[in-house]
Parts: C-alpha cells; structure tokens; sequence
C-alpha cells in the first residue's frame, strides 16, 4: 500500500469505486455527461460518487425543494432532482446561457423537466426574484457556482432553508489554497466564509477535505439548527 498516495491513486480508486458501487449503466446521468463533454463545456461536474452522496442527503431529508447554485450540463442537477417527490422542485441557477441549454436537454432526456426550473442569469440577480416570488423552506441547498460569492450565496441560502435542511458548498479546499489563497480571490473567499460559519448560531457545520479523481479538494455541509 502506498504510505504516500498521489493523485494517480485517487484517480485509480475513484475508478475502483465506480467500477463496483457504480458498474451498472446509469443512463440519464451517462448521457448528460456525455452531452456536456461533446459541448466543449468545463469538466467540472461532482464525480459519480460525490452524485451519490448529494443523492443521499436529499434522501436523508425527505427533500421536497432543493436550490442549486451553478448548473453546467446538469449532472448534479439529475442527481439531486431524481430524489424529489412529484410534487417536488429543484431550482438550479446558471450563468452562462450555452450551459443552461445543455443542461435542459439533459433534463429534459432525464425526464425531470416537470420537476426543475432552470434559471439563466447571476445568481445574485436571481436571488430578489425568487424572494419575491416566495421562494424559501428549501430542505437542501447545493452551492457550487462562482467560488468567490460562496459566503453571499451561502447567508441566503441560510435564510431560506427550514430547520433541519442541509446547505452543501463545494469546492472550499482547493487543493490546500484556503490556508494560503494568495492572489486567489475564490481561495480568499473561502476563508471568509469559514469565519462567517464560525460565528453563525444557526448552524451545525463542518468542512471535510477530499480526495478523488477531481484532485485535492473538500466541502463544507452545514445542519440548520432545529
Ligand atoms: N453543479 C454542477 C457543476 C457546476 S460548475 C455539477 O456538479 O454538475 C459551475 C457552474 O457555475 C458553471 O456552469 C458556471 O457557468 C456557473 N456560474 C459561474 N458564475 C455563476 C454565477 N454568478 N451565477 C450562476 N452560475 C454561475
Ligand atoms: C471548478 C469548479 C467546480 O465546481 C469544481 O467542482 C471544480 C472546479 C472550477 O471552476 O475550476
Ligand atoms: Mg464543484
């Protein structure tokens, strides 16, 4: 066994765990990625695995609303949408109009086009307009856009989750950069963000470091206090 592992070894095992938990064919999630890398778009989506695990806290929560910030092609979307009830709803927020296309054709191939609703634009635009249409109660919030408006997205999110939700943010290790984030304004924000956690009352959180095959990397899952 390797004392030292590397990212060939995260890769490998990454392999390892989708060859077994994961060998059967999952054709929604197959053909969204499929689509999103003909597209030419960012590879950036959660791995298989980490699908999984967002599959699992939606489930754990009996989620009815979920909220996404930063959409792609779609992947997570499917993932976390699948778990939903009928008359369940997934609001994804996206930027770039070229991903929000894609992702809606992968949605819509998913068969989940009744249970999302995609919105093109800044998120922080998006955001007065849910509150004024009365968005809120979410059970499980995914942020995984811009990294440097995590904290932002993360203090609405926090206003508009119920007791007992689950907000998620992606992406807050970054390969180490959060104790050093130099000229990185994401890293940067990372930092804020933990501070901003270390005095809000109204959470239970924690930041897990992670390996895989999308590198060094972590995220923090915070528990809305009942
Ligand atoms: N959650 C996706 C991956 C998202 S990648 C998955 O795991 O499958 C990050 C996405 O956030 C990109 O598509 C990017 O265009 C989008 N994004 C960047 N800035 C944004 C902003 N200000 N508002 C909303 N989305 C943004
Ligand atoms: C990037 C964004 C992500 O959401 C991610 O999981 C990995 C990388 C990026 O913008 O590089
Ligand atoms: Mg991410």
């Amino acid at each position: 066994m390797p004392r030292r592992p590397a990212q060939d070894t995260y890769t490998a095992v990454d392999a390892f765990v989708e060859a077994t938990l994961f060998a059967a064919p999952d054709e929604a999630l197959d053909a969204a990625l499929a689509a999103t890398t003909a597209a030419g778009m960012p590879e950036i989506q959660v791995s298989t695995p980490q699908a999984r695990l967002l599959e699992i806290l939606c489930r754990t929560v009996n989620a009815r609303r979920i909220l996404e910030f930063g959409t792609l092609g779609g992947y997570s979307t499917i993932a976390m949408a699948r778990t939903l009830p009928p008359d369940g709803l997934l609001t994804t927020l996206e930027f770039d109009a070229d991903h929000a296309e894609v992702a809606w054709d992968n949605i819509e191939r998913a068969g989940l086009a009744d249970m999302v609703d995609l919105r093109v634009g800044a998120a922080l635009e998006t955001l007065p307009l849910l509150a004024s249409e009365g968005a809120g109660n979410f059970d499980f919030v995914f942020i995984d856009a811009d990294k440097a408006n995590t904290p932002a997205y993360f203090a609405w999110a926090l206003d508009h989750t119920r007791p007992g939700g689950l907000v998620m943010a992606d992406n807050v290790i970054r390969g180490g950069s959060i104790i050093d984030p130099e000229g990185d304004e994401g890293a940067a924000a990372q930092r804020v963000f933990h501070e901003y956690l270390a005095e809000e009352e109204r959470v239970t959180a924690t930041t897990i470091q992670t390996v895989g095959s999308k590198g060094y990397d972590g995220f923090t899952l915070a528990f809305v206090n009942e």
